[in-house]
């Protein structure tokens, strides 16, 4: 195995320009953080603190100000079939049915380039097979409930056969117990119970510390303006993950040491008192 890391990113800045604004907003600030291949890495952090930002700028959407990102050791210089985007809203196309949204890549992409019409009708099967939508085929987005649709993003994202998941928030729409079922499947689906080079590589934004902690090899926490990586925790919980981990003192520690890395920020966000928090919460030292 070679020792080029999948996806590398070194003092990446990101500057923005607001509307009517004269002077720039530094968004992200010398970020850096090097991901395996096979890996599945989760960024928390309080709202703003440029986590879409950096997301974007691995997607290729758009462009580090300063600083290098690089996948397998070339630089990324825009979107490519080898990075799969998802978002939160689903981005399905509303008058195409299930399995059009999930041959959509194959059939206009570079991703179907070369494969029959058969090939692709093929691959689509195996991708809505997989997120467990056989049945759901010919329905229309407006038919499905949330969890399904994004099932179909997640089988469209995978038809297309990315070597990088980029993950934005991608549950963040859902009711918790759909959120909760659709994190094990998405487990299953990256690929933990087979062996590490066989996974795809995963990079997963979200607001939510036990969702991190239950899907992630590692957690990097990011602090808020500008953008930086605060902490970069390995969650060395044994995969397969159980829903009954949760409940585990291990996870628990796992979660309260995020939650005392960003509250302070995360209060300030939204205008809160920070010492309150603090004051009902049992704090650890390591
Ligand atoms: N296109 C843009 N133009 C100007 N400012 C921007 C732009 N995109 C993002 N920003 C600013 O950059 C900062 C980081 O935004 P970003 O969307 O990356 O945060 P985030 O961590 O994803 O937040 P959230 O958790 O709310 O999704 C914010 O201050 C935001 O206002
Ligand atoms: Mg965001």
């Amino acid at each position: 195995m070679s020792n080029t890391p999948k996806l590398s990113l070194r003092g990446v800045s990101k500057q923005f320009l607001a509307a009517r604004a004269t002077t720039p907003t530094l968004a992200v600030a010398d970020f850096a953080l090097d991901v395996s291949a096979g890996e599945f890495v989760c960024i928390v952090g309080p709202s703003g603190c440029g986590k879409s930002t950096v997301m974007n700028m691995i997607a290729g959407l758009d462009t580090p100000s300063a600083g290098t990102i690089q996948m397998d050791g070339r630089a990324i210089t825009g979107p490519g079939a080898d990075r799969g985007v998802m978002f939160q809203d689903y981005a399905l196309m509303p008058w195409q049915t299930v399995a059009e949204n999930v041959g959509f890549g194959l059939a206009h992409g570079t991703p179907g380039e070369g494969l029959t019409k058969a090939q692709r009708e093929a691959r689509v099967r195996e991708y809505v097979e997989l997120v467990g939508l056989v049945g759901a085929e010919k329905k229309y987005p407006h038919q499905l409930s949330g969890g399904m649709r994004q099932r179909v993003a997640l089988a469209r994202l995978l038809a297309n056969g990315p070597e990088i998941l980029l993950l934005d928030e991608p549950l963040g729409a859902l009711d918790a117990q759909t959120r909760l079922i659709l994190q094990v499947e998405l487990l299953r689906i990256w690929g933990e119970t087979r062996a590490r080079e066989q996974r795809k590589t995963a990079i997963f934004i979200t607001h939510d510390i036990e969702e991190a902690v239950f899907l992630g090899d590692r957690v990097v926490v990011m602090s808020s303006h500008p953008g930086r990586v605060k902490a970069d925790i390995a969650i060395d919980l044994p995969r397969p993950r159980r829903e009954s981990m949760r409940g585990e003192a291990r996870f628990g520690e796992f979660t309260e040491r995020i939650w005392s890395l960003i509250r302070d920020e995360a209060y300030r966000a939204i205008g809160g008192d920070t010492g309150a928090a603090q004051n009902h919460t049992t704090e650890t030292t390591a």
